[in-house]
């Protein structure tokens, strides 16, 4: 039956590309490991996927540890090959933090971006050692900031505020404190505007004109030792321009801040490379972006007669966010003649927020369907009562019925990690898959879990009977 169907006009279309083709993880739309079973089914990392849905219910976020460990590695070796000094990635683990995460990244020695006290306690606990782990964000708080020192990992000082309260730290902390600036670039690229940072009005960072004062002032602070210089432009870029000229800028303020003393051996110059949502994505490929950033400061400071400080990079998007899925059990369908045919999935914004948020587009695929033609377009709806609340809009599939199991592509990254209790819908499971195995990473929360913090005070009279 399957040779008479065109395959390309089947969801077997956003299979991986064989071997020999292997393009980098964020250019695949689905984990490497994608193929299709004789029963038709996807499978991912040697796991049927409907079957995931039956063990572990639905929706389920779908991990695939050989994607997430080779585009670690596929970072380390592009840095080793491209760039002729030191270097270290680092996980951008607001992406997805959790445990499981933290622990492979760690595993293929990465190190781990956090942004508060949560991340960095997941990255401790994932087995991340102080020294690879880098603390950002632009409004730490105090309890933030003492328990950063407390674990000695560095900090990315974003401000004056942030500065000065780090020196009132200083006389409890039992060694220098290390610490990055972070600078605004003031590099534009194209991208949702709520996920650009380096253009000069942005809330992240010492802008250009503050930072020789920065410079001075932290030069006159034993107790700081500073390191480094951060800046990141922006997330989902395609171009590679703006990071090309990243280098020149970030080595032109190394030269200023080492004019002031400060001993400056690390450029960290963000995240921000895309990856494949659709097939008419087109990001340039790890190696290439790597290779960028490399040349692009390995140039800058032999124009600069400047030494090669350790090259750091921070991807998020690009690590994880190919090597999952989410699978949903298809329910309702409703069609308005002439206008749309809405078929209805049991999750949606809750647990992927970024098509409301950004207006992401994503790519459907039938599970339980792979060799069958895509006739019909529809329009996947989530379950929660917003009328936007729409997982993809016109997508491409075979006729649908209950039960079906309804397939995104790409959500690894700032999808768990972003995901609500919208509604009380409690989130989903996730599970890692790798030889066939399928382990749970993120067990499923209950109804009762979503009233655990609620509290019922005497004041308002008996508390109803328990659901537990
Ligand atoms: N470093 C810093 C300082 C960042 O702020 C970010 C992302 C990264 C690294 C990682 O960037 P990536 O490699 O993932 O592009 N929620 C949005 C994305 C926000 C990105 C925030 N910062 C989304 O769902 O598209």
């Amino acid at each position: 039956m399957v040779s008479t169907v065109d395959l390309s006009q089947t969801s077997r279309r956003y299979l991986p590309q064989s071997q020999e083709h292997a393009l980098s993880p964020n250019q695949s739309l689905l984990p490497v490991t994608a193929q299709v079973s004789p029963a038709d089914h996807l499978t991912i990392g040697g796991c049927d996927v409907p079957e995931l849905v039956k063990q572990f219910g639905s929706p389920l976020y779908i991990l695939d540890e050989a994607t997430l460990r080779a585009t670690c590695r596929q970072y380390r070796e592009a840095l080793r090959q491209h760039y002729p000094g030191p270097s270290l990635a680092i996980y951008a683990s607001k992406a997805w933090s959790c445990l499981a995460v933290c622990a492979v990244v760690t595993q293929e020695k990465l190190g781990i971006d956090v942004v508060s006290a949560g991340e960095l306690y997941t990255a401790i606990e994932a087995g991340a050692t102080a020294d690879h782990i880098y603390f950002h964000g632009n409004n730490k708080s105090l309890e933030e900031l003492q328990y950063a020192v407390a674990v000695g990992c560095r900090i990315v000082v974003d401000n004056w505020h942030e500065l000065r309260t780090l020196v009132t730290l200083l006389e409890t902390a039992a060694a220098p404190v290390t610490i990055l600036l972070r600078l605004t670039p003031g590099i534009e690229c194209h991208t949702h505007e709520y996920i650009q940072t380096g253009h000069l009005d942005s809330k992240f960072g010492f802008d250009p004109d503050q930072l020789e004062a920065v410079f001075a002032y932290v030069s006159q602070q034993p107790g700081l030792h500073c390191i480094g210089l951060h800046a990141h432009i922006g997330s989902q870029i395609f171009e590679t321009q703006p990071h090309a000229d990243l280098g020149d800028v970030m080595v032109h303020w190394l030269q200023k801040a080492v004019q002031h003393g400060l001993p400056i051996t690390e450029l960290d110059v963000g995240g921000g490379l895309g990856i494949r949502y659709v097939e008419s994505d087109d990001p340039p490929s790890i190696d290439t972006w790597v290779a960028t950033v490399s040349q692009a400061i390995a140039q800058a400071c032999e124009q600069r007669g400047v030494p090669l400080p350790r090259l750091i990079c921070e991807p998020g998007r690009s690590l994880v966010g190919s090597a999952c899925v989410t699978a949903y059990t298809v329910g309702s369908q409703k069609t308005v003649p002439d206008t749309r045919t809405y078929v209805a999935v049991d999750g949606g914004m809750s647990d992927n927020p970024r098509p409301i948020t950004y207006q992401s587009v994503y790519r459907a695929l039938v599970g339980n369907q792979m060799s069958t033609p895509l006739s019909e377009t529809v329009t996947v709806a989530g379950k929660h009562c917003e009328s936007g609340d729409v997982v993809v809009q016109a997508a491409a599939l075979p006729p649908l019925q209950a039960g079906d199991i309804l397939v995104i592509a790409a959500t690894g990254a700032y999808n768990y990690s972003m995901a609500s209790n919208y509604n009380r819908v409690p989130r989903p499971a996730a599970v890692i898959v790798g030889n066939g195995e399928a382990c749970l990473i993120i067990r499923r929360e209950t109804i009762q879990d979503l009233v655990r913090q609620d509290c019922l005070p005497a004041m308002l009279g008996n508390p109803t009977p328990s659901l537990e």
